[in-house]
């Protein structure tokens, strides 16, 4: 088995958090991105996106839905257009490769509690769990999630903002490792790079179709802004004729004093595949908002139709066929980063 560090194609990582509710603010900011951005940059680099299995229950939840929403997450992906026959991509489960959780326990032995317990997203998902329902599982979750990038030698890491600190955590614990015991690791690109790499100025953020002023979230507690992938699209049309616009009575894209109208110009754009500007030249200045609300309820509607019918048609044999020839591919890189971590830490000869 070779020990070099550097494998010969750069590696671009991400996990997809198991996530049943999308709606469509999460398919345009962070679906299809992903999907895009494997499609075009597979040709240059290892795509590797996997479901962080492992992750699931650093919080409590009902493991008996855990199989089911790893498939039903995957499907998603398939039917939003990732392509499972490419080759430089590779889909995997990550408790389906034991190294992950063998290079965890090393890198945790390695890892300050205090680097631990400054991280914000522990300290904002732990105040809302009681004392006991707080797992070490949580606290330490961002070492798994080190395990899972340095594995590999992933240089690009997508992640959301949420992400960014874990980030920097797998390039501390990288560059400490490699400073003990020699290049063991790739450490991967600085977050700003990762932004201009990934295009990450153009952050996109749907609004909330009642309350514009906020972004579109799942845990919005009505739903009635919020349009859901599974949404009928008669309930997506009800929900986009009724959204909020303002009293102003003039089309304009203008995010600051017309939120809602900005945004449905926003999602017509974006659904019927036009450019913004072309959508803001043929409403702006329109004194009612009636047309511009039919014209977003049919693109959306048609939008969900196609989807819909591409999500039921997904075939769950070819993802699991996809599956298992990843898991065994990455198998093997896996074992190659673990074993050089091992002798060096004195665990192998
Ligand atoms: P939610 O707010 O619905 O809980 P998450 O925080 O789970 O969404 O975000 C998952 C991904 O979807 C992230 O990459 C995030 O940037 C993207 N995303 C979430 N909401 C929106 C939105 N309203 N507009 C664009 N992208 C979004
Ligand atoms: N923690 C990430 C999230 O909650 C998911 C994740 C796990 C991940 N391991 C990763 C993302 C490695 C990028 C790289 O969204």
């Amino acid at each position: 088995m070779t020990t070099q560090t550097h494998q010969s194609t750069p590696v671009i990582l991400t996990g997809l958090r198991a996530n049943n509710d999308l709606h469509i603010g999460n398919y345009l900011g962070a679906l299809m991105p992903l999907v895009e951005m494997a499609t075009v940059k597979s040709s240059e680099y290892q795509i590797n996106i996997f479901v962080p299995d492992l992750h699931s229950f650093t919080t409590p939840i009902d493991h008996s839905k855990l199989q089911a929403q790893v498939t039903n997450n995957l499907r998603l992906y398939v039917a939003a257009g990732l392509p499972l026959n490419n080759s430089n991509l590779h889909i995997y489960r990550q408790s389906y490769i034991p190294a992950h959780s063998e290079l965890t326990w090393i890198l945790d032995c390695f890892t300050g509690f205090g680097e631990m317990n400054r991280m914000t997203q522990f300290k904002d998902k732990s105040s809302k769990l009681g004392d006991d329902r707080i797992s070490v599982g949580l606290f330490n979750y961002p070492v798994l999630m080190a395990a899972d990038i340095l594995l590999y030698g992933a240089t690009y890491v997508p992640v959301g903002d949420d992400q960014t600190q874990h980030l920097e955590f797998a390039r501390d614990i990288a560059a400490r490792m490699n400073n003990q015991f020699g290049e063991l690791f790739i450490v991967p690109k600085p977050v700003k790079e990762q932004h201009a790499f990934f295009g990450k100025e153009q952050g996109l953020r749907i609004r909330d179709l009642v309350e514009p002023a906020k972004k579109m979230s799942k845990s919005d507690e009505t739903g009635k802004g919020v349009i859901f992938m599974n949404d009928s699209p008669e309930a997506a049309r009800k929900k986009i004729m009724s959204a909020t616009t303002d009293s102003l009575g003039v089309v304009a894209f203008d995010l600051q004093n017309q939120p809602g109208v900005s945004n449905l110009l926003s999602l017509l754009a974006l659904f019927a595949n036009r450019p913004l500007d072309e959508v803001i030249a043929e409403y702006q200045g329109q004194t009612q908002y009636g047309p511009l609300k039919t014209a977003v309820a049919d693109a959306v509607v048609a939008f969900l139709t196609t989807f819909q019918e591409a999500l039921a048609n997904v075939d769950n044999a070819q993802i699991l066929a996809k599956l298992a020839d990843s898991e065994a591919a990455m198998r093997d890189q896996a074992d190659v980063t673990l074993l050089r971590v091992q002798r060096a830490v004195g665990l192998r000869g």
